[in-house]
């Protein structure tokens, strides 16, 4: 699927020919005196068209326009929220396989914000899960095009930063999407291995680069809580290593690590069956983190990204972890297991520990960690875990910018109490409370030797219910955070 933006009016989008034309409509704008504007004027004065709503109002093969369908539909204040809900609304009216060309025009000027979630609603309705299918009816739509009168947006920053920006996004959620959805005997570690290879050799530049190693190499690097997750199955791990060098061999890099449990059946301390299926995306962590490398593809920022997936099923066979038990991490901390279904932090903990030898500027860990994250912040915003204030401010900085938000959590010392064990350094849960919170403190152990902040997408990774599927969340964020942080050109 293309992308291109083009400034101009309702006038000039309404001679473009496509298989459709949705028209945004916000408050208060001012139509100019084209058949189209003439058009949205009196849907308007007869109350047909509510600019408050995101009801839309649709047309087949109206006089006034080249495209076989068009479609108008209100976007209040044209907030990036309002926005999505308007072409997300207006898209289920033109779906149809014969949709190839689209074109999306703003009635008024519209800012940065309001056509980035544009163009990440458009791919967001027209993205087709078809790996599994055995007669797939996949996207039709090859070419977007954006339109909106003249802004200052096109003014300040050239369309094509504001496209390519954009695009990577959605190229990178596409992807976190593409490999979270994959059922997990579609979605092995070794298979996801693969997935980061085949990803370094399409970006076809010797900056990418990417190095797996298996149950050996890991074993002698002393990985004790990652192995005794990855013991219960028969599917050999993976650790997965990215790199990215787009600045100085000698700037300390951004270090993204992705929980990559590929699918969590809890292991001994065994989750109930319902919806047991939607642990597949327990490697959502892992996925954001392949589809930022993705991005990064698109844009060559001038910054150094090491990509780090502990991979693994969490499963129950003979030799399978059992609660009690304890193991050496990589840190040299003892762990005593008392919850097999805590497996997140026990991978995270040693690909942490692996991160030390990049001497990176910041680390940022992303995993479906805890449940108790779906609890207190819902499918919204993302829990966002930091000790260093910068490092946080950062990161809240660009989910407002990317609208992928998240929302800061605590990590006071007095929720570590409860981490404590009568048989090792560390027990891998605390009590029922403040799970989230725990889950990060524990994390926190073994993050003394750089700037670190944790994100917990339990919540926003993936949707339940008739509409199952990833989100491509934290996507967005990821890539205007490692986009900040790189050397303005
Ligand atoms: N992958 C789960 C977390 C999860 C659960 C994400 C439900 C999304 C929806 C994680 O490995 C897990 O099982 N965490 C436990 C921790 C507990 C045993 C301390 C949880 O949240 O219940
Ligand atoms: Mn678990
Ligand atoms: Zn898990």
């Amino acid at each position: 699927m293309n992308f291109d933006f083009q400034s101009q009016d309702l006038a000039a989008a309404a001679q473009e020919k496509c298989d459709a034309l949705l028209v945004l409509v916000p408050d208060g704008a001012r139509v100019g005196r084209s058949p189209l504007d003439g058009l949205v004027a009196q849907a308007i004065k007869d109350g047909d068209l509510d600019t408050k709503g995101a009801k839309p109002l649709s047309a087949y093969r109206s006089g006034q326009v080249k495209a076989d369908r068009l479609v108008l539909v209100g976007i209040a204040g044209g907030s990036a929220a309002q926005v999505r809900a308007a072409v997300a609304s207006a898209m289920a009216l033109v779906k149809s396989p014969k949709l190839k060309r689209l074109v999306v025009a703003f009635a008024a000027p519209a800012q940065e914000a309001a056509l980035r979630a544009a163009v990440v609603a458009v791919a967001d309705s027209s993205y087709v899960f078809t790996h599994t299918k055995s007669k797939p009816a996949s996207r039709t739509i090859t070419a977007v095009r954006l339109c909106a009168p003249e802004s200052t947006v096109f003014a300040v920053q050239g369309r094509t930063d504001i496209q390519r920006r954009v695009e990577a996004t959605v190229a990178g959620m596409e992807l976190a999407k593409e490999w979270a959805n994959r059922p997990a005997n579609h979605a092995t570690p070794t298979l996801l291995a693969k997935a980061a290879r085949d990803l370094v050799k399409a970006a076809g530049s010797s900056r990418f680069s990417c190095e797996v190693l298996g149950p050996a190499q890991v074993a002698k690097l002393g990985m004790g809580a990652f192995m005794a997750v990855a013991q219960g199955s028969s599917e050999p791990l993976r650790f997965i290593v990215l790199r990215y060098n787009g600045a100085a061999k000698t700037a300390a890099p951004t270090v993204l690590v992705g929980k990559g449990i590929t699918f969590d059946s809890g292991g001994i301390s065994i989750k109930p069956s319902a919806e047991m299926d939607e642990m597949k995306f327990d490697m959502c962590g892992a996925a954001s983190v392949l589809g930022t490398f993705k991005a990064l593809t698109l844009l060559k920022p001038k910054i150094n990204v090491v990509g780090l997936i502990p991979s693994c099923e969490n499963l129950i066979n003979g030799q399978a972890v059992k609660p009690g038990d304890v193991v050496t991490s990589m840190a040299g901390q003892t762990i005593e297991i008392l919850n097999t279904d805590a497996e997140g932090r026990l991978i995270l903990c040693d690909a942490l520990t692996y991160a030390e030898r990049f001497k990176p500027s910041a680390v940022v860990d992303v995993a479906t960690l805890t449940g108790a994250c779906v609890v207190a912040l819902g499918s919204i915003r993302s829990g966002l875990f930091s000790p260093d204030d910068g490092l946080a401010t950062s990161l809240l900085d660009a989910s407002e910018r990317a609208q992928d938000p998240v929302w800061r959590m605590p990590l006071d010392e007095e929720y570590a109490e409860g981490l404590k064990s009568n048989f090792a350094d560390v027990a891998n849960i605390a009590g029922r409370m403040a799970g989230s919170v725990t889950a990060a403190k524990f994390l926190q152990r073994f993050t003394e030797k750089f700037a670190w902040a944790h994100l917990d997408i339990a919540g926003t990774a993936w949707k339940s219910g008739p509409q199952k599927g990833a989100t491509g969340r934290p996507v967005p964020t990821l890539v205007e955070f490692v986009c900040s942080r790189s050397e303005s050109p």
